[in-house]
């Protein structure tokens, strides 16, 4: 498949694609923005990224140009044009900008915000890279306080992250993890964050500061549906590091097992075999759910001729 940007409703390759340099997204990083992973046909938990896009445009006083359903079909339309094959998979960026203003910082009589959908592969880790695991580092560079710009608002401002990943790959880790004002663990660069300990799940809640994964949402899920024990709770550094076992989880990559913190391996030094649990969970209720969809659209749109929502 081919990377292919939509801006607007006008689709070309990923590198010719373009937004005005005045646009407020370019500027300022004014804009939101959802990462969805299709998988098999199907858009993954569309509706709860399309909740929370407007719930991030609501909390920065922006606008959602379009409906759900026409964003939908935006992307479907984008991702047939990528090439991708009706039952594959694929990354897809949602971003709405704010549009352009006169230079200055007021967002009054905003205009032209961009809807960009961008696809791309869904670089899914290998068995063999996801056995490997990940190495975070907890580092010294604190996630931004709720207060100052809620981590729970998903917009175009990733300094503070981008910031936490440069730290922690130059102490030789892949991801970071942060805390907040507090001490208290919040989540990695990308993903959220969760520990096993005494057969028991853990995740920091909404009010340590992070962003409410909707991988998140259903990994709680499906502990309550399995009878796995899981709660959120406060967590602090330590914890992670005397925990059985650590993952993290984002929607295109699923479930991602953390095999050491701060250089210290988590419990033998690879995936726990809760994680192994939880990602097979997940994984067979992301198959479940493309199964379901394409069984709603019906043969000839699961061929990649509909435009269902
Ligand atoms: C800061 C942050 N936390 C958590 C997540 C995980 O959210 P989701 O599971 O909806 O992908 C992301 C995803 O990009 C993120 O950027």
């Amino acid at each position: 498949m081919r990377s292919v940007v939509s801006v607007g409703g006008v689709v070309t390759d990923a590198d010719r694609a373009v937004v005005p340099v005045l646009d407020r997204g370019f500027l300022y990083g004014d804009s939101v923005y959802e990462v969805f992973w299709w998988h098999r046909g199907a858009l993954i938990q569309a509706a709860d990224h399309f909740a929370r896009l407007r719930a991030s445009a609501q909390r920065i006083y922006m606008d959602v140009p379009w409906s759900d359903a026409r964003d939908a079909d935006e992307i479907r339309r984008t991702v047939e044009a990528s090439g991708c094959p009706p039952d594959g998979d694929a990354y897809v960026r949602l971003v709405l900008t704010r549009g352009i203003t006169p230079i200055g910082l007021k967002v009054d009589g905003a205009r032209d915000g961009a809807v960009v959908v961008v696809v791309q592969d869904a670089h899914r880790p290998a068995p063999a890279e996801w056995a490997r695991g990940l190495r975070v580092a907890v580092v010294d560079r604190l996630r931004v306080g709720a207060s100052a710009l809620d981590p729970a608002a998903k917009t175009g401002n990733y300094m503070n992250n981008l910031l936490a990943l440069h730290e922690a790959r130059a102490r030789g880790a892949d991801d970071a993890i942060l805390l907040n004002d507090r001490a208290q663990v919040t989540e990695a660069s990308t993903s959220n964050v969760y520990r096993v300990f005494r057969g028991v799940l853990e995740t920091p809640p909404l009010a340590a500061g992070i962003l409410r994964g909707t991988t998140r949402t259903r990994i709680l899920a499906l502990c309550a549906r399995h009878g796995l024990v899981a709660h959120e709770r406060d967590l602090v550094a330590s914890d992670l590091r005397d925990a059985d076992e650590v993952f993290l989880s984002s929607s295109v990559r699923g479930v991602i097992p953390v095999v050491a913190v701060d250089d210290a391996p988590v419990g033998r030094g690879a995936p726990g075999p809760v994680t192994t649990q939880v990602h097979a969970w997940f994984e067979a209720e992301a198959d479940a759910e493309a199964e379901r969809a394409r069984g709603t659209r019906g043969p000839a749109a699961a061929a990649g001729g509909g435009r269902s929502a």
